[in-house]
């Protein structure tokens, strides 16, 4: 088993690039697909979940070209669609740890006339799927989950009569709102989906980017069948805010620190995290670009004194991948940090109240655990530790960065895990870690501020757009 042996950082003064966002790539493939092709991507980002939905649509009788390379994987695609007309694969599609590949997929199979069997590794198939079964059935998918309580591996069987239909969600979920909206695609007439708070919205911007229709009346968001993408677009994934947070978070907890995170998407439904570090009195500032598609711009944070905050009700939706990283700033916060409503992260990569709890105690920190979160009392130091990740990428990621700022060593276990979202994380880790690098990186830095007038004059806290 891998591990990491982090020790404490001097304040960070960097500048970061985060590689493209996961819940685009995905998207963006898939989405190219449904067109008549040929679509370019560029910014893909190279990680095994993403890599899982390549080999997947490659499965169904996509043709995937790679344009580009780097050490880690394919960063530029070309998608050949097939109009949304897939072909039978030969065997079981394999969709490794990744949640958004076989839910989402599981909406574009609901409208293909055959059998295809779905298969994850062991986090995968504990997690639930009933939640994509239940609605897709409604619509006329046949499925059987072979797991036990509705698990995969999952058989889809599609059909070419897909049944449009109202949906109200039982839990916030982009996955699951994604996957009635594709099988919407494949429908007669309107599917509406009703979402209890407002998740990631990258299906929607993307319906859009693509030309067809959809449409958001409040918490109600539509598509309707018989529209495929008509057209061939090609397509620019911009960097993974949940990335760019474990920096972000590493850089804010710190007095002194000074970061820069370029190209990074600033979709209003992931930015939660910067808004509850604000609260919890860090100066960030982001900049959006203009441009169509996803919004996209830079970040900068300077690291200041933390205090705790509530994090509750219809936010958890927008930073449910950041509370692992946002648990560990709590943990380097003055006072208390309430985090409530979120017992989806019992069902994530890991059970992450408990895995987040578990690791943060044994950095010598008071949490209480409930049900749906978790309290944590704030501690001057965090001490040095030996933590598991427990095979999930956001665990080992986040307590990483709390090693950064522990007094002593802190050796993470099991940090393989980490290539499913964030390959690079390690370099830039070793980065962070190094104090020389860490001064060159002070001149480089500041010489960019002293040049550049494009953000030397923000204030803290805003958005330079204005919206
Ligand atoms: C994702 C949605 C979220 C998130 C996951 C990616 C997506 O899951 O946790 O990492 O790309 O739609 P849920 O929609 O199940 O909350």
């Amino acid at each position: 088993m891998a591990e990491f042996k982090v020790k404490r950082a001097k304040p960070i003064a960097a500048e970061v690039t985060v590689p493209g966002d996961k819940s685009i790539s995905h998207r963006s493939v898939m989405f190219a697909s449904l067109t008549n092709g040929p679509c370019d991507i560029t910014g893909f980002l190279p990680s095994e979940d993403c890599l899982s939905t390549v080999s997947a649509m490659r499965a169904l009788g996509v043709k995937i070209e790679v344009l580009e390379e780097n050490e880690f994987g394919p960063v530029s695609l070309r998608v050949h669609g097939v109009r949304g007309k897939f072909e039978e694969p030969s065997g079981p599609i394999d969709c490794g740890n990744s949640g958004t590949t076989m839910r989402l997929l599981t909406g574009l199979l609901a409208g293909q006339p055959f059998t295809v069997n779905l298969t994850g590794d062991e986090s995968l198939s504990r997690r639930p799927m009933g939640r994509v079964t239940e609605p897709l059935g409604l619509m006329g998918a046949k499925f059987k989950a072979t797991g036990r309580a509705r698990t995969a591996p999952l058989q889809v069987t599609g059909t070419n009569e897909v049944k449009a239909m109202e949906y109200e969600l039982p839990v916030a979920s982009a996955q699951v709102k994604s996957a009635i909206l594709l099988a919407g695609l494949f429908a007669s007439g309107k599917t509406t989906v009703i979402e209890p708070a407002v998740s990631r919205d990258h299906t929607e911007q993307m319906l859009r980017y693509f030309l067809l229709k959809v449409v958001k009346e409040g918490n109600r968001i539509s598509t309707w069948g018989g529209q495929l993408p008509a057209e061939s677009r090609d397509f620019v994934v911009p960097g993974d805010i949940s990335s760019a947070a474990f920096w972000i978070v590493a850089a804010a907890a710190q007095p002194g620190s000074h970061l820069l995170i370029h190209n990074v998407g600033l979709n209003k439904t992931r930015t939660g995290l910067l808004k509850i570090l604000l609260r919890m009195g860090a100066q960030i500032n982001e900049t959006v670009n203009d441009g169509e598609g996803e919004p996209s711009g830079f970040i900068e944070v300077r690291g200041s004194e933390l205090r705790g905050t509530e994090i509750f009700g219809d936010e958890i939706p927008n930073v449910i991948d950041e509370i692992p990283i946002l648990a560990v700033a709590a943990a380097c916060a003055k006072g208390r940090t309430s985090i409530r409503d979120a017992s989806e992260l019992r069902v994530k990569e890991s059970d992450r109240i408990n895995t987040v709890a578990h690791n943060l105690r044994q950095m010598g920190v008071q949490v209480e655990e409930f049900v749906d979160g978790m309290e944590i009392e704030g501690v001057k130091q965090l001490k040095g530790a030996m933590l598991e990740s427990l095979g999930d990428h956001r665990i080992a990621m986040a307590f990483s960065i709390a090693g950064l700022l522990a007094s002593a060593e802190t050796v993470v276990k099991g940090v393989e895990c980490i290539r499913t979202s964030y390959p690079g994380f390690e370099a830039e880790l070793r980065r962070f870690m190094s104090p020389k690098v860490s001064e060159d990186l002070v001149t480089q830095t500041i010489s960019t501020f002293d040049s550049g007038d494009d953000y030397g004059e923000m204030e803290s806290g805003g958005r330079k757009d204005g919206r």
